[in-house]
C-alpha cells in the first residue's frame, strides 16, 4: 500500500466536536490575566497512520536530588513540594553531562532494543529547549556521537516537544522519505532553574527519552492527534535573557534573569483546561471511547493537573502512567521517558491505543492518540 493513501489532514470545517467555548471557561479573575488564561487552541486534528514506534529507550543522570535534600538546602517550606505537585524525586546531570550526552544514552537504549544497525537511521529530531549550545543545534552533536548518517535538527516546543517532534518524523516515516527516524526528548532543566525558587526549582529534573519511528499497518500511527500553539501567553514561562531580544548582560544575569521564570498559578489554570479540552477533542475526533484506549500518558507536570483531566474525562487510575514521583518534569523527556518505563513494564503492546498529551511554555501542546 502506498503510505500516502493512508494520510489524511482535515481541516477545521472538518471538526463537528463540540468543545466548550471561551464564555465558558473558568477563569478566577476578570481583566488582563483573564485574556491570557482563554484556551485559544483551534479545532483542528490530523490523522496518520502507517507508522510504528519501534522501540523506546530512556537515560535518568544517577543524581537523585530527594524533597528533603532541597527543603534543607534551600528552606523550603518542608513537604510543600509534594503536597502541591506529587513529585518527591527527581535525577540531576552530572557537572560534564550535556543534553546531547544525555540523549545518546537514551538513543543508544532504543537503538540497541530494536536490534536495527545505526547506519539505517536517516533522520534524527531532538526536542529540547535546554540545549548544550545556542548553537549548532543539539541534535547535530548527536548524531556526531552516535555516528550517524542522518539529517539532524532541533525542535523547541518546551515540554510540548516531544510531541511535536514525533509528529515530525511520523510524517517523514509516513510518506516513505524515512525508513528509521530517530526521535529523541531531552531537558537538562536544573541548569536554567533558579536554585532557591520553591515555585520553580524542585518541579524540575533532567532526562532523555527516544523513540525509533519506521513503517508500520495501516491500523498503526496517530490515529488522530493535534499540536497547538499559543503564544500570547509566552510570558507565563519563560527566559526573559540570553536571545537576540534582550541578550545577556551581567547586570542581567547578576539579577537572575537568565533563569527560567513561571507564573506558575496561572500556568496550572491554563493547564488544567488545556489537557481536559484538547484530550476530549482528540478522543471525540477518533470516535474513540476513554474505555478503548489502554494508557493515558500526560506529561508529568503535576498530579494535580493529571488527576483533575482523569476526573473531568471519567478516566479511570489503572489507565494512567505516572512517574513525576520519582523524576519530576522532565520537559521533552516527559513522555518518552514514561512511555519508555510502561512498555517496559508490560502496560504497552502491540495494537495498543495510547493516548499521549504535553503541554508547556509556548505556551504549546500536543496530543496524540497512537495505535502502536
Ligand atoms: C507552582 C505550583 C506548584 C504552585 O502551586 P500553588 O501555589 O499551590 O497554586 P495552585 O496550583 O494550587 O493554584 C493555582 C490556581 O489554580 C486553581 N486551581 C487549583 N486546582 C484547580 C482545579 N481543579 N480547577 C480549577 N482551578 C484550580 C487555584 O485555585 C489557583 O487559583 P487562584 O490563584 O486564583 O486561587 C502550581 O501552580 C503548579 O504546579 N503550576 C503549574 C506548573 C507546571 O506544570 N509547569 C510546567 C508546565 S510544562
Amino acid at each position: 500500500m502506498n503510505p500516502q493513501d493512508s494520510i489524511a489532514q482535515e481541516s477545521a470545517a472538518d471538526i463537528t466536536v463540540d468543545v466548550p467555548g471561551p464564555e465558558k471557561r473558568a477563569v478566577s479573575t476578570p481583566g488582563k490575566d483573564e485574556q491570557r488564561l482563554l484556551f485559544r487552541g483551534s479545532r483542528r486534528t490530523c490523522r496518520l497512520m502507517g507508522v510504528g514506534i519501534q522501540s523506546i529507550g530512556a537515560y535518568l543522570p544517577d543524581r537523585i536530588v530527594t524533597n528533603s535534600e532541597l527543603e534543607t538546602q534551600y528552606g523550603f517550606e518542608p513537604g510543600w513540594i509534594e503536597r502541591r505537585t506529587g513529585i518527591q524525586q527527581r535525577r540531576y546531570a552530572a557537572d560534564d553531562e550535556g543534553t546531547s550526552d544525555l540523549a545518546v544514552k537514551a538513543a543508544r537504549q532504543a537503538i540497541t532494543k530494536a536490534g536495527v544497525n545505526k547506519a539505517d537511521i536517516d533522520l534524527l529530531l531532538v526536542a529540547t529547549f535546554t540545549p548544550d549550545f545556542t548553537c549548532p543545534s543539539t541534535a547535530c552533536l548527536v548524531q556526531e556521537k552516535l555516528g550517524l548518517d542522518a539529517p539532524a535538527v532541533d525542535l523547541q516546543a518546551a515540554c510540548s516537544g516531544f510531541m511535536y517532534a514525533l509528529a515530525t518524523g511520523a510524517q517523514y516515516v509516513a510518506t516513505g522519505n524515512s525508513k528509521l527516524a530517530l526521535v529523541i526528548g531531552a531537558d537538562i532543566n536544573s541548569r536554567i532553574v533558579k536554585p532557591g525558587d520553591q515555585g520553580v526549582a524542585p518541579l524540575f529534573g533532567d532526562a532523555a527519552g527516544a523513540a525509533l519511528l519506521t513503517a508500520g499497518t495501516s491500523e498503526q500511527g496517530l490515529v488522530c492527534y493535534q499540536l497547538g500553539a499559543d503564544g500570547a501567553g509566552s510570558s507565563m514561562l519563560d527566559r526573559p535573557v540570553g536571545g537576540t531580544s534582550r541578550p545577556m548582560t551581567a547586570e542581567l544575569i547578576a539579577a537572575g534573569q537568565h533563569y527560567l521564570k513561571m507564573d506558575g498559578r496561572n500556568v496550572f489554570k491554563w493547564a488544567i483546561q488545556v489537557v481536559t479540552e484538547t484530550i476530549d477533542l482528540v478522543l471525540k475526533k477518533a470516535d474513540v471511547d476513554v474505555s478503548d484506549v489502554k494508557l493515558f500518558v500526560l506529561h508529568q507536570a503535576n498530579i494535580r493537573i493529571i488527576d483533575h483531566a482523569m476526573k473531568v474525562l471519567g478516566i479511570p487510575p489503572e489507565k494512567v502512567f505516572n512517574n513525576l514521583q520519582l523524576v519530576g518534569n522532565t520537559s521533552a523527556a516527559s513522555i518518552p521517558v514514561a512511555l519508555n518505563e510502561a512498555y517496559d513494564q508490560g502496560k504497552i503492546e502491540s495494537g495498543d491505543l495510547v493516548l499521549m498529551c504535553g503541554f508547556g511554555a509556548g505556551l504549546t501542546w500536543g496530543t496524540g492518540l497512537f495505535r502502536w
